[in-house]
């Protein structure tokens, strides 16, 4: 977005945080890494990377986020205990631009049942948590969790607290989701008439998506002198999730006229981060949803078609270039592209029209998968194209690799499979399995040779164009001892689809379980 002398609004992204504490949303190392590559391209001005008390994993997350993003600041999430703190400040420790995240809950509930503390101690201990974090910190933010159904003259006095003691962002949230936009919008002004020394800090606000307002709370909010808005790709959060960025900032930005603000995002990065967190978490797009869903520039009844070829503005509000969907794409989301003779030069060069940058090794990878999948497919589309790019972008190393496989199945026989790996350190193993159809069979029989027996949480299966040549894209999660891996697959052939899902999810879960 050009700059202007609009209002800034500033774009928190918590995907790696609020996004990831959605169920089944958990990402790994080398996933989180990639969508925070990815956010800073998008230009957000704060990622929030995780939750570093919570877990070893959390803390070496933020860490490595911390050591790869040098634009935007680099948040850690802590309660108000200084433990945690002292967890953020090692997470941080390598950040260009840190910031320490402190919450306590204001509301009555909270406060009585979950802390047990009164007002006073609550008061008490947010001003000593950012005086604590500021030792180590210039940028802290303090949050009051559950802050819309708490006295809202309470929370202005911690929150002037949190900004005596050096807060230069106050965050309300709306953590169940349970405000309305004219009321929450309200509430904000109030906040900010009757803060103490909010001139020095700015204003953020959080919203969950309970009530499918989370994003109409935030622009009212914005509209009430909001400074910052917290957000995630795709909505995705706990429950239902937060308030979605790419509608929220496609928001501000269509209807600038009306609200005059301008944020830092380069909406041309839009799609590519959306496609890329939906395949890393496994949450797939609702076809119409707003923004980056399949049928957002897909016209079909015949008056709107035509209405569309005349001037694409009689039924769209935004250009597919706006939210970067790529060029050909959008012409015909199936294009055939290229095939088995297509050489290198056609493949970077289609690489480039559909905004995907890759090179060096990637690319010879990339192109090898190309050439292996246009012998069996004979055509490839822009959407296979794009699912090879995605795919390799976020791939674990490979403890388990595929080498053969097959299944014998019938409508009178019981199904059996037969599975032969190879492990990283160069030993073969082969099994046989009998199962309830061709997929349990091979996938029991992985689970014997890698001696783990994890539960199949989600199994999907899709095809990535129409016909009955296209590639199968299948996603699975896996739990195991209350922890959850995804893994993707595509091939032509749906068995071997959901083989290379299911390793896939098994190579995260033997990465992870391996480095802890
Ligand atoms: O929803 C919420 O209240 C939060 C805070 C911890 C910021 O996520
Ligand atoms: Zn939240």
């Amino acid at each position: 977005m050009a700059k202007t002398d609009k209002r800034r609004i500033f774009i928190l992204d918590t995907t790696l945080r609020d996004g990831e504490q959605a169920p089944g949303c958990s990402m790994n190392l080398g996933e989180k890494i990639e969508v925070a590559k990815r956010l800073e391209r998008l230009g957000v001005d704060v990622i929030e990377a995780g939750f570093p008390a919570s877990s070893p994993g959390d803390l070496e997350a933020v860490k490595a986020v911390a050591a790869t993003v040098k634009k935007s600041a680099v948040a850690a999430l802590c309660r108000c205990i200084e433990k945690d703190i002292d967890a953020a400040r090692e997470a941080l420790a390598k950040a260009a631009r840190p910031r320490i995240h402190v919450f306590i809950a204001t509301s009555p509930l909270h406060m009585e049942h979950k802390l047990r503390m009164s007002k006073k101690q609550v008061l008490e201990r947010a001003a000593a948590s950012v005086e604590y974090a500021k030792k180590f910190c210039y940028d802290v933010e303090f949050s009051a969790e559950d802050a819309f159904r708490s006295d809202p003259g309470f929370v202005c006095k911690v929150f002037g607290a949190a900004i005596e003691a050096g807060a230069l962002t106050v965050n309300f949230t709306d953590t169940v989701g349970y405000a309305t936009p004219a009321e929450f919008g309200e509430r904000i002004r109030y906040v900010k008439e009757h803060t103490a020394g909010m001139v020095q800090a700015r204003l953020s606000v959080h919203c969950h998506n309970d009530l499918g307002l989370a994003v109409a709370n935030s622009i009212a909010a914005i509209a009430a002198g909001a400074d910052q808005v917290e957000c995630t790709i795709n909505g995705i959060g706990e429950r239902a999730g937060n308030a979605s960025l790419e509608e929220l900032v496609m928001g501000l930005y269509v209807r600038r006229d009306y609200f005059s603000v301008e944020t830092s995002i380069d909406t041309t990065h839009i799609y590519p981060v959306s496609r890329l967190v939906s395949q890393v978490t496994g949450m797939k797009l609702q076809p119409n949803k707003a923004i980056v869903g399949d049928n957002v520039f897909v016209h079909e009844s015949g008056i709107h078609q035509h209405g569309v070829m005349a001037n694409r503005e009689t039924y769209e509000i935004m250009s597919p270039d706006s939210i970067g969907v790529p060029r050909v794409k959008h012409a015909s989301p199936n294009r055939i592209v290229l095939g088995k003779h297509s050489g290198r030069h056609a493949f970077e060069e289609r690489l480039k029209e559909l905004g995907l940058a890759v090179d060096g090794e990637a690319l010879e990878a990339i192109f090898a998968e190309f050439k292996n999948l246009a012998d069996k497919k004979k055509t490839v589309s822009d959407r296979d194209i794009e699912a090879l790019v995605m795919d390799s972008a976020v791939s674990v190393p490979e403890t388990w690799k595929l080498e053969h496989w097959a299944v014998n199945t019938g409508s009178a026989l019981g199904a059996s499979g037969i599975i032969r790996l190879k492990h990283r350190d160069g030993r073969h193993k082969q099994h046989v399995c009998m199962g309830d159809g061709p997929i349990d069979s091979i996938f029991r029989a992985i689970n014997h040779i890698v001696g783990r027996e994890p539960e199949l949480e989600l199994y999907e299966i899709g095809a990535i164009t129409g016909g009955s040549s296209s590639q199968g894209e299948t996603m699975v999660r896996i739990s195991l001892d209350g922890r959850r891996w995804n893994g993707r697959g595509l091939s032509t052939d749906v068995v071997e689809s959901s083989i290379k899902a299911y390793l896939s999810a098994i190579n995260a879960m033997e990465w992870h379980l391996h480095s802890e």
